[in-house]
This record gives structure tokens, C-alpha cells and sequence, in this order.
């Protein structure tokens, strides 16, 4: 007993499979990314939103649908308060939408851009490009059925990938119809593979008779020869669906953008209505090669008792960009910490006060200042200012503190000055 509860104690504790830390290193291309959303965000008119990350399990089960792969055995769901079940969010346009109704935003303006990045959570199966927890960042808009619009979503996000210097991707269009004419193409598309159902996968199988649609998204090769020739939705829409498609399509055309139509593109929740569309690349590996994915959604308010509204919106994995865009700088293994613009040296332990003061005064005109904490040696904090790359190293010692005069030398070329205390900030952030 005592050696197990020994042995449980030297053992290491890990980040949960499928969760990870992002380290200094990392971190800084997450910033970029980041810092170029919200910029660029701006330009468009999109205000951030930020949801709790837990939410009512049903929000999701009615959003998502009750039969998709998130709800059915993806969510991270916990008992709540008062018997409520309450889920870790595995996306994050089913809490927006709920956060719109919830606080009236459709009365304060007729159009509401909203964006949020933050961390969403699905237990699949952990593999390069799929975690369980991940990050996203996505745009809603709501309150307009204008296929310009989702143009304009579009622009801005290609635009975003172009700013960040992302290449080869593809964008993939697609729409899924409406109640009008989906359930008409879903029952053709039933009876067509139900001719060819003993070579169906067994998830496809599943996937007949659950959600048809999905059955399209297969990528087991053996279903691809049944797949393929199975009727187009593109061929089933009807007119109010198909002069949509039409003029997205124009608007895209207008603004010089590239696109695929793919008539196999459903997506995995069940919430979108007409346009639906992907950006793929080819670099992330043959299955988790979707970037970002997003449509409309025109009709989740009112499912969520909310005022009629449409919807249109997408989300981008963060963590496939960062793979993409490091792939490509190759920058993985290049951090280096911050260069320290200066380093306060100290002789010994009674100068360590007063090391700290005028550090604090530094920082707050505005100087990167680094005080070593390791109780070393004057001439071992030299040695360490030398492998931080400090720009000058000042030794703070009693004779510096009562004539008020510090010494600073330069460390590229070993120049040192004398200045008084008020003169230092000054003088550092000229040769910065
Ligand atoms: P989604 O296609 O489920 O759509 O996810 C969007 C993106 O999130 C994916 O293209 C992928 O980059 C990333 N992603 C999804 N699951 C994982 C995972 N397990 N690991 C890493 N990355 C992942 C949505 O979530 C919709 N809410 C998009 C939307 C917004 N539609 C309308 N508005």
C-alpha cells in the first residue's frame, strides 16, 4: 500500500491526451495570428464576443443536431446545478446565437458582426491537426439573407490567410438547399444508396439512415465508387436556393475570388441552410485537411426560441493555421527569449533593493529591464547579461546608489557611459 501510494507520487502528471500547452516559441505565432484578426475584423464592422466556455448540453443537441457526430459522441458533458447537463462548448456559433437572443442585440442594430477566438473542446480521436481541445476563431453575422454578405465574409477571410502569407489553399462552395427542396434530394439520395447498401461501410450505413447527407462526406475509399455517381444536390435546389447560389457566386467572381463548387461539401452540423463552404489545403494531410469551414444558418434563433434572424458565419482552426504557417517559416525550434534592453548587475544582496527600484522606475519609462534573481556573482550576472543578449549591463553598488551616478556599458562594443540616474531611460531608448 504504502509503496503504490509512493510510487503514485513520483508519478509524472501529463496535459490530458488531445490537449496541449503552447509554449514561448509557439505562442508568438498565436499572437500574430491574432493581432491580424482583430485588425482586420475591425476593418469589416465586427465587434468581439466572448461566451462562457460551458453551456446548457440541449443549446448544442437542438443547434447542432441531435444525430451528428458532435452531439452523438463527441461533447464533453457534466451534470450542472439543479439536474441540467451542462457541456464543455464544442463550437461556438450555437452560444453566439444564444448570447444574441438572450441579450436583444437584434434591437439595438439591424445587422450584428460579431467575432470570438477562443478554446472549444470534442472528444475525437487525437491525431495531427484533431484535438480535443482546440482553439477557434470565427465571425457570425446576423440579421441578413443578402448572399453578398457571405461575399463579404469570404473577402475578409481570404484576405486574412493572404495578410498571414498562408498558400495553396482551396476554396471549396457548396450549397445544402432548404426545407423546401433538401428533404425531396435527401429522399432520392436514400433510395440510390439503398440499391447499393451492402457496400456501404457500416458508418455510412449508420449514417443512412440517421443524417443521408452526411453519407456524401465518406472518405472510406471502398464507398467512393457508390458515392460518386449518387445525384448532385446542385441539381435538386430549388429556384429560391439556386438564384442564391447564383448571386454568391457572382459577388465572389466580383471581388476576383477563387472557388471550387463541390456538391459533396454537407459539413457536420446540421444547422446550415443553403450556402456552405470550406477552405481546404492540401498540406494538412488527406482527412483533416479542412482549414476552416462555416454557411448559413438562417432559422437557429427560432429553433432556440429566438426571434427569426438570419444567420451566416464561419470558424478557423487555429491550430491548423499555426501548423500551416509553420510548416512554412519553418519555425519551429527558432524562439529565442526577448533580448533584455538593459541588465541591472548588483554586487551582493544588501544592493538587491535598490537594484529593484530603480528597475521598477525603468519600467515605467517604458525600458525592458532584467534583474537576475539566482544570487550570483558580479561577474557570472556579466556572463549571463552576455548570453541574454542585453543591449547594456549598469551595476547598481553602493558607491553608483550614493553618488547617484551609473555607469552603462554598451555590450556590443564594451563603450561605457556615466549618466545620472534621471538620464538612463533616455539614453537606452535611443539606442533601441
Ligand atoms: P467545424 O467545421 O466543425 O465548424 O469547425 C471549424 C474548424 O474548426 C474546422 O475547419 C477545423 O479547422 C477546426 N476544428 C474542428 N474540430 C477540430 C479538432 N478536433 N481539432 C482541431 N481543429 C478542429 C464549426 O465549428 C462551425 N461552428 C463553423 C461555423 C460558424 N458555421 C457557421 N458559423
Amino acid at each position: 500500500m504504502l509503496e503504490f501510494s509512493i510510487r503514485l507520487r513520483t508519478m509524472k502528471i501529463h496535459s490530458i491526451q488531445g490537449m496541449h500547452d503552447i509554449l514561448p516559441g509557439s505562442v508568438e505565432l498565436w499572437q500574430k495570428i491574432e493581432v491580424a484578426t482583430r485588425s482586420l475584423f475591425r476593418l469589416y464592422g465586427y465587434a468581439e464576443v466572448r461566451t462562457p466556455i460551458l453551456e446548457e448540453q440541449e443549446l448544442f443537441s437542438r443547434s447542432i443536431g441531435q444525430e451528428t457526430d458532435i452531439v452523438q459522441k463527441e461533447m464533453y458533458t457534466l451534470a450542472g446545478h439543479r439536474g441540467k447537463t451542462i457541456t464543455l462548448r464544442p463550437e461556438g456559433t450555437a452560444s453566439v446565437v444564444r448570447a444574441y437572443i438572450e441579450h436583444r442585440l437584434d434591437r439595438e442594430q439591424l445587422l450584428s458582426k460579431l467575432y470570438y477566438i477562443g478554446p472549444m473542446f470534442r472528444r475525437e480521436r487525437p491525431q495531427k491537426g484533431r484535438y480535443r481541445q482546440f482553439h477557434q476563431l470565427g465571425a457570425e453575422v446576423l440579421g441578413s439573407d443578402n448572399p453578398a454578405i457571405e461575399a463579404e465574409v469570404i473577402e475578409m477571410l481570404t484576405r486574412l490567410l493572404e495578410e498571414l502569407g498562408v498558400e495553396d489553399v482551396r476554396l471549396l462552395l457548396n450549397s445544402v438547399g432548404c426545407p423546401e427542396c433538401r428533404p425531396g434530394y435527401v429522399q432520392k439520395l436514400r433510395e440510390a444508396l439503398e440499391d447499393n447498401a451492402s457496400s456501404l461501410c457500416s458508418e455510412c450505413l449508420r449514417r443512412m439512415e440517421t443524417n443521408t447527407l452526411r453519407v456524401l462526406d465518406c472518405k472510406v475509399p471502398a464507398c467512393q465508387p457508390i458515392i460518386d455517381p449518387l445525384p448532385s444536390i446542385q441539381d435538386h435546389l430549388c429556384q429560391t436556393c439556386t438564384e442564391h447560389f447564383a448571386h454568391f457566386i457572382e459577388y465572389l467572381d466580383l471581388a476576383g475570388i477563387t472557388y471550387e463548387v463541390a456538391p459533396r461539401l454537407v459539413r457536420g452540423l446540421d444547422y446550415y441552410i443553403r450556402t456552405t463552404f470550406e477552405i481546404i489545403s492540401d498540406r494538412l494531410g488527406p482527412t483533416q485537411n479542412a482549414l476552416l469551414g462555416g454557411g448559413r444558418y438562417d432559422g437557429l434563433s427560432e429553433l432556440l426560441n429566438g426571434p427569426p434572424t438570419q444567420g451566416f458565419g464561419f470558424a478557423l482552426g487555429i491550430e491548423r493555421l499555426v501548423l500551416l504557417l509553420s510548416r512554412q517559416e519553418d519555425l519551429e525550434g527558432t524562439y529565442a527569449p526577448p533580448e533584455p534592453e538593459l541588465f541591472l548587475a548588483y554586487p551582493d544582496k544588501a544592493t538587491l533593493g535598490e537594484a529593484l527600484l530603480l528597475a521598477r522606475r525603468l519600467r515605467q519609462d517604458g525600458i525592458f529591464v532584467y534583474v537576475d534573481f539566482g544570487e550570483r556573482s558580479l561577474k557570472a550576472q556579466m556572463r549571463l547579461a552576455n548570453r541574454l543578449r542585453a543591449l547594456f549591463v549598469c551595476v547598481v553598488g553602493e558607491e553608483e546608489v550614493d553618488s547617484g551616478q551609473f555607469s552603462l556599458k554598451r555590450m556590443s562594443d564594451g563603450v561605457q557611459q556615466k549618466l545620472p540616474r534621471d538620464a538612463i531611460a533616455e539614453h537606452v531608448r535611443q539606442a533601441v
